[in-house]
Order: structure tokens, then sequence, then C-alpha cells
């Protein structure tokens, strides 16, 4: 089968590689009919990710075709068509129960933080993605929620992590009626965050980021106010300014670990490695959020940040709530958003590119070539 193959930092390529086989009796396998390239993909594209072994394939955005089940299988069944969430799930552990479906502690045995995500290197398991033909997917029964008929696929693949991602990033910031939010990064995340802080009821929606087609695009589909940072003397000044003083109610980081803005960061947390990555959209939240806010992080980190200013979360008393988005939790209601026309997730796809294509489908992503906001990647047996 055609696969994404991961050679090094900024290469990959489409290659043969073997189909997957049934490994387990509660596996079955996907034939992908669409998948996605994530801002999360980015990470191990650039060489972020530690043990992101050579010769693996990412991809834990897809839905697609069930075409074989194991023995244990129940709900599921040979041509049904599936949203697959990315986390993987074992549904039986301590965590699975309170539905801390990202936290699982079954799935993937070389972490005690993360569960297993598809295509997401060996620290989240070393499970291969679904940027390919076909993919095993472990615990059929849990994850893999059937598309309802009428469901566009375009959809659905957002619903895969987008849109349970960024309904989560406002739901852990406890947006509560007339809030002011603002939302740090204009990438996928960040614009279905924004779209989604009005369902909770927010009062003004602010998204910073520096890419200015992402700002435009953000503007009219949240549609929300949009700014961008190199405009600013002082981002956390501005956010002040724009709050009568006070701070934002609900700071998102939707950027992560790459984030741009601060030289030192990027000095220390990009180029000599001294902390995980950047921590400047964090910092950023964390300073513009008022006292007793709360900061909803999803933007992903490695383990250690240096230059984060714990001592103000401390003094002003802030809440800060964090997590990889536990999909199948929300998954039942966000479909029911979709279907009644709440949310239209596909209109952040920019860019349709044949899996054979896959380089050329990273850098335009990766460099944010050709306004390129989301891309969906179409495997050559994919027929629609
Ligand atoms: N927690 C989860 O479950 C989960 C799920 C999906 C994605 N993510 C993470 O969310 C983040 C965003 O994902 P995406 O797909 O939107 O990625 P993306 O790379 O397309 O978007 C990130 C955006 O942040 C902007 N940016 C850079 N520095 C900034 C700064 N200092 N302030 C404001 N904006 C800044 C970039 O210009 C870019 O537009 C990534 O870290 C990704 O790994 C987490
Ligand atoms: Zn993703
Ligand atoms: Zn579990």
């Amino acid at each position: 089968m055609l696969a994404m193959d991961y050679r090094g930092p900024y290469r990959v390529r489409a290659v043969q590689k073997p189909e997957p086989e049934i490994e387990h009796p509660d596996d079955c396998i996907v034939q992908v009919t669409r998948s996605c390239i994530c801002g999360s993909d980015l990470h191990l594209y650039h060489g972020f990710v530690p043990d992101t072994r050579v010769g693996s394939t990412f991809g834990h955005e897809f839905i697609g075709i069930v075409v074989e089940v194991g023995l244990n299988v129940q709900k599921l069944k040979v041509g049904d068509h599936v949203i697959v969430p990315f986390n993987i799930s074992c549904g039986k552990c301590a965590f699975c129960k309170q539905e801390l479906y990202g936290n699982c502690h079954e799935s993937n045995p070389e972490a005690t933080a993360v569960g297993g995500i598809f295509g997401y290197s060996h620290t989240a398991g070393g499970f291969l993605g679904g940027q390919a033909e076909y993919v095993r997917v472990p615990y059929a029964d849990v994850g893999p929620t059937v598309i309802p008929p009428e469901m566009d696929p375009e959809n659905a693949v957002l619903l895969t992590d987008v849109v349970p991602t960024a309904y989560q990033a406002c739901e852990m910031g406890g947006i509560v009626s007339r809030d002011t939010v603002v939302i740090f990064g204009a990438g996928p995340i960040g614009i279905m965050a924004a779209k989604c802080a009005w369902l909770f009821g927010a009062g003004r929606v602010i998204v910073i980021d520096n890419v200015d087609y992402r700002l435009e695009f953000v503007k009219n589909y949240a549609p929300c106010e949009a700014y961008n940072f190199d405009e600013m003397n002082d981002v956390v000044e501005f956010v002040k300014k724009a709050t009568d003083w006070f701070g934002a109610d609900v700071c998102i980081d939707a950027v992560g670990c790459e984030a741009n803005g601060d030289a030192w960061q990027s000095l220390t947390g990009k180029i000599l490695l001294l902390q995980s990555g950047s921590a400047t959209a964090l910092h950023w939240a964390i300073n513009s959020v008022k006292k007793g806010g709360i900061v909803s992080i999803v933007g992903v980190y490695g383990p250690t940040g240096n230059l984060v200013p714990i001592g103000n979360v401390v003094n002003k008393g802030i809440t800060i709530r964090a997590n990889q988005a536990s999909v199948k939790r929300n998954l039942p209601k966000l479909i029911e958003h979709v279907m009644e026309g709440r949310l239209n997730p596909k209109e952040i796809i920019t860019h349709r590119i044949p899996l054979e294509h896959v380089s050329d489908a990273y850098r335009i992503f990766s460099d944010k070539l050709d306004n390129c906001i989301k891309t969906v990647l179409i495997p050559p047996s994919s027929n629609y």
C-alpha cells in the first residue's frame, strides 16, 4: 500500500509499505478515505518530538471504511464508514473510565503522561498512522464511531481532532456568558476555538497570530476580532488595553512549542534546546489573562519549559487547564453541532492533495504557502 514515510526532519515521502494486519482480536483494519495534516504533525516534521523514528508513518486524523475486524469486535462491521479519534484508548482503565481518553493507561507503554496516538512517534506508543491507504486500529469497539450517512466526509475527518480539540479548549477555559476570550494562534485549532467560543456564550473573541491571511480568514469565519502581534509593541499591554486594563477572562494557547515572537524563547527553546520548545504563547496567555482567570492550553509542549512565568500564575490566582483532547467524550455532541449546522468545519480546508504528493503537502502547510490553513490527503484507493 502507499503510505507516508518519515526520513528525518523536513524529509517525508510517499512509499510502498506492507499492508497492516490484525494483531489482536480487538483490532480492526480501516481503509483510509481521507486523512489530514495537523499542526501536531509539523512538530514531528520539524524534528521536535523525541523518538520519531525514520520509517514511521504519521497521521492521527483520518476516516475510512472498516475492511476487517478481529474476533472480539462487536460494534463494528466490515463496510462501516468510521470517524477514528486520534487517541488510542482501551476504554477500560481508570483514566478511560473518567473519560480521559487522551490519557489511557494501557495504550501507550512508553509513557506515563499521554496515551497512545496514531502516527505520533514512539513517545505516543509507536503506532503507524493514517496518512496511508490502510491502518490498524486497536480497541476497535472503543474509539471508531460510525459516520452518519448524511455527513460530508470532509466534516467527518475534522471531527477526529480539530473540532474536539478546539471545543475542549473552550470547555477547559470555562467560558461563561459574555466572557472575553483571547486565543493565541490562528491555525486550524485557534480558528475552530474562536468558532466554538461563541457556542459557550462568549461576549468577545480576539485571535492573535502574525500570519495575515489566517487572521483575515478567522475574522470572517468565526467571526471575531483578529490582530497581528508583529504590529504590537507589547502583546500583553495590547490585551490589557483592550480589556479596560483587567485582562482577558479566558486565554487559550493554540500555538504550542514552536511559537514565534520572542527571540530569547526561540533561542533557548528552538535553537539551543535548553527548554523543550518556545513558551512564548503560554507566557503571553498567563500575563494577559485577568487575576483569577483561566488559561487553557491545547498547544503541544515537551515536558519542560524554563521561561514560564509560574510566579504570575500563583500571584494572580490563575487556573491552568490543559490536555490532549479526549475526542470520544465530546464526539456525540459535536456530531450534533455539525449535523444541525452550528459548525461547518470543512470550510477551513484549503488544500486537497493526493497522498502521492505528501512531501509537497507538508511543505505547503509548514511554510504557510498558498494561503494554506488545513490540508486533506486523498489516498489513491479512495473512490470519493
Ligand atoms: N491538545 C490537543 O489535543 C491538540 C490537538 C491538535 C493540535 N494540537 C496542537 O495545537 C497547536 C495548534 O495546532 P494547529 O493545527 O492549529 O497548528 P498550526 O501550526 O497550523 O498553527 C499554529 C499557529 O500559531 C501561530 N503562532 C506562532 N507563534 C505564535 C504566537 N507567539 N502567538 C500567537 N500565534 C502564534 C502560527 O503562525 C500558526 O498560525 C499545535 O501545537 C498542535 O500540536 C493539540
Ligand atoms: Zn491533529
Ligand atoms: Zn484506557
